[in-house]
């Protein structure tokens, strides 16, 4: 029998970013209407300072670290640093929200680590496909449907087990920032929805899919 989350022991998230934070906002305002419950983000860290996901973690009073890599001697320092803040946080679930660095994190978060990408994956993922150039890629392949992906992270860009997808149609005419705007509504609703189905059937249901 999974565990299940209740409103005394709620999921606890780490949300990691790296910009914008508009998946951030988006969590913290799901959170605070009840549209996303027995989750709570326990703490965010930034790999950079000064971005207004920074902000929108101040704003909402979540407990904030900021962590860049390059202020560690190697990758290993610096993962080792954020998985012990995370341990320290009480996290059980680690939620990357727009996070561009490519984080070792150890074996014994494997599985519960989350990642979303703004395109149908296993197409348009990889090293350096972010932000617009994911939607330009999509525009000049022609394809007829993009979307986002939510998936398992592993140790490569854009990789691991895919959780949940949803599908939007590209329209004629489209430009990259359009596309982006169709599919961040698109994200907007999944990513919560698959964190909601984590607090409802516990960490074994996100494990079945490691498995699988
Ligand atoms: C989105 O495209 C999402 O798919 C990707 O990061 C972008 C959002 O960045 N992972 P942010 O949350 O606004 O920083």
């Amino acid at each position: 029998m999974a565990f299940e989350y209740s409103d005394e022991r709620p999921l606890q998230l780490a949300v990691l970013i790296s910009g914008g934070g508009s998946t951030l906002a988006n969590l913290v305002e799901w959170i605070a209407d009840g549209r996303l419950k027995r989750a709570v983000i326990g703490s965010v860290i930034s790999s950079r300072a000064e971005v207004r996901g920074v902000e929108i973690a101040r704003a909402a009073r979540l407990p904030l670290h900021i962590l860049r890599p390059r202020d560690f001697p190697d990758a290993d320092a610096f993962a080792a640093t954020q998985a012990d803040l995370i341990d320290k946080a009480g996290a059980d679930l680690i939620v990357m929200a727009g996070y561009l660095c490519m984080w070792q994190f150890p074996e014994r978060f494997a599985g519960r680590v989350l990642n979303i990408h703004p395109a149908l994956l296993p197409a348009f993922g990889g090293a350096g496909m972010y932000g617009r150039r994911v939607h330009e890629a999509v525009l000049a392949a022609g394809v007829a449907e993009s979307g986002c992906t939510v998936h398992l992270a592993d140790h490569l860009y854009d990789h691991g087990p895919i959780i949940a997808r949803r599908t939007v149609a590209v329209m004629p005419g489209d430009t990259p920032e359009s596309l982006a705007a169709r599919v961040g509504e698109a994200e907007r609703e999944l990513y919560p929805e698959v964190i909601q189905r984590v607090a409802d059937e516990g960490l074994e249901w996100l494990a079945r899919f490691r498995a699988s």
